[in-house]
């Protein structure tokens, strides 16, 4: 039995973020191309979801340029960063950024089946094909066929998120 609301203060949303950030996560670039234009946004909830067929899903807020742009392209890309890019995963969670050339200080190249950016000295890429959207409060759950996997050999520290801060895990 809950009885429990949001204007219970062990219960606010400062409160659910803080309890929630003790939960490691790790820190993604997810891309997409909508309209012609390249979208990019830091994104800690990419997860594993289906072995069979192969699933993933990610959390995205309304209100983020790349929900729009990922409805609309039906594909994305996911791109899991390393330790040093920790200034890329700032850059493409900076709100107000222009939209327009946003890529231009991530190295990166396109994915063979989509067409999406994926960047370069990540330790892993997925392309993927949007198979469901979900509403879920703010934000929708976006769950995805993966069309392809890409591993390079050099695997260096992971760019890791902790209590709100940006840590590194080898
Ligand atoms: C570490 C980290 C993880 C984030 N994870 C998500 C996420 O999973 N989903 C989401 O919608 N926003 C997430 N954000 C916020 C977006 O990156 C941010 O709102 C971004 O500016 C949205 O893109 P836009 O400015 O083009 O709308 C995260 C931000 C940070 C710093």
């Amino acid at each position: 039995m809950s009885g429990r609301s949001v204007t219970d203060e062990s219960l606010s949303p400062a409160r659910f973020r803080q309890a929630m950030g003790r939960l490691v996560d790790g820190v993604s670039v997810l891309t997409t191309v909508a309209a012609g234009h390249d979208h990019a946004m830091t994104a800690d909830t990419l997860t594993s979801v289906s072995l069979e067929p192969l699933l993933v899903l990610v959390c995205v807020e309304y209100e983020t340029r790349w929900h729009d742009a990922v409805i609309d392209a039906g594909v994305f890309g996911a791109s899991v960063l390393a330790a040093d890019q920790r200034p890329l995963s700032e850059w493409f969670a900076t709100r107000g950024r222009p939209l327009h050339g946003q890529l231009d200080r991530a190295p990166h190249h396109r994915g063979e089946l989509t067409g999406v950016a994926l960047l370069d000295g990540a330790l892993m890429h997925l392309e993927c094909r949007t198979t469901d959207v979900h509403a879920a409060g703010d934000h929708a759950i976006v769950v995805a066929e993966v069309l392809s996997i890409s591993l390079p050999d050099t695997v260096g520290p992971a760019l890791v998120h902790f209590r709100g801060r940006y840590g590194s895990i080898a």
